[in-house]
């Protein structure tokens, strides 16, 4: 699979294409939701990517519905269920899965090359693509094994490459060339959100449908008197990894929703020091939580095609490019 020279990637064709894709964060680093995984090593500008492809597995896959019958997934809740409860259509539609930290946790959050793996899933096709984030909470209400819906997000990255658009003159052979101010008024998309919202739901999974999520620098937890102000600023959850993916998936005109996994109450109101293996622990406990609103959810989306009725698929706008 080559990179696109000069412009984003035009993907394969439709046939060919793997429309949606799984971002895995801490503790997620398997493909479980999917069978026949093969993997395949993406070529981007920005360096190769492993992403391993396989079909959808997934058995009781149904699409979430208003109590009438009617379809509540994707584009507006209009006309009938597509498939009141069998997932037969959505069986063997292929999904791309990318580990954010590599195999076993080899890449830490300020090393993550964000740009290389949205561009990779963006190469194969991918419109549409769920992440999960391990996060502490800041809030008494958000118990670690809750699920938060992401919405918002507060950037306390440092000099994270956060665009695809360098200039008339990008560094990277194969970059796109100009300057791109992207929209992030509303970074996740409504439409994702909304199915995951439904589906959770059905599952009786707690889930709160929306959260501020705070991304840090990493790789240290934060100190109290931080936690205490990204509380002040309206943080709802802190992570390390959720930005600039988001930003990037928006410049590549993808939809992109993150569910965060509460792992632990974050610093300072947790009454203990914070571990890696905490967050870790805690992920594995609830990932039969997270495979099940994933696969359903990845099967109500293939079920409804690529009908939409968010913005994130219009493509932004470029300066200065010649
Ligand atoms: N802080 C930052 N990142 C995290 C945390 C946290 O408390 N828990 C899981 N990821």
């Amino acid at each position: 699979m080559s990179a696109s020279s000069g412009g984003i990637p035009a993907g394969p064709d439709k046939s060919a294409a793997c429309r949606l894709a799984v971002i895995g964060g801490t503790g997620v680093y398997d493909p479980s939701m999917l069978e026949g995984v093969r993997e395949e090593l993406v070529d981007t500008p920005y360096g190769p990517v492993s992403v391993r492809i396989g079909r959808l597995a997934t058995g009781g896959a149904r699409l979430p519905t208003d109590g009438e019958g009617r379809d509540r997934s994707i584009g507006g809740g209009r006309g009938p269920a597509a498939d009141g409860g069998g997932s037969g259509a959505a069986r063997g539609e292929e999904v791309a899965f990318l580990s954010r930290h590599g195999t076993g946790h080899a890449v830490p959050p300020h090393r993550v090359n964000h740009r290389a793996n949205v561009w990779a899933l963006k190469s194969l096709g991918v419109e549409r693509v769920l992440a999960t984030a391990a996060v502490g909470s800041l809030s008494r209400d958000m118990k670690p094994g809750d699920f938060v819906l992401l919405d918002q997000f507060l950037d306390f990255t440092r000099g994270r490459a956060s665009t695809f658009y360098e200039g008339a003159k990008p560094l990277n052979p194969g970059a796109p060339r100009g300057v791109v101010h992207v929209d992030v008024t509303a970074p996740y998309c409504p439409d994702l959100r909304r199915v995951l919202a439904d589906t959770a739901a059905e599952l009786g999974v707690t889930c709160h449908p929306a959260g501020t999520y705070v991304c840090t620098e990493g790789p240290r937890f934060e100190t109290a008197a931080e936690i205490r102000m990204y509380a002040q600023l309206g943080g709802h959850v802190v992570g390390m990894t959720g930005v600039p993916e988001v930003v990037l998936a928006r410049e590549l005109s993808l939809c992109y929703a993150a569910v965060a996994m509460v792992t632990n109450f974050a610093a300072g109101i947790a009454d203990r020091p914070l571990t890696h293996s905490e967050v870790v622990e805690v992920m594995a406990a609830n990932a039969a939580n997270l495979r099940a609103l994933f696969g359903r959810v990845l099967a109500a989306l293939a079920l409804a095609g690529g009908e939409q009725s968010c913005r994130c698929g219009e493509p932004v706008e470029v300066h200065g490019a010649s």
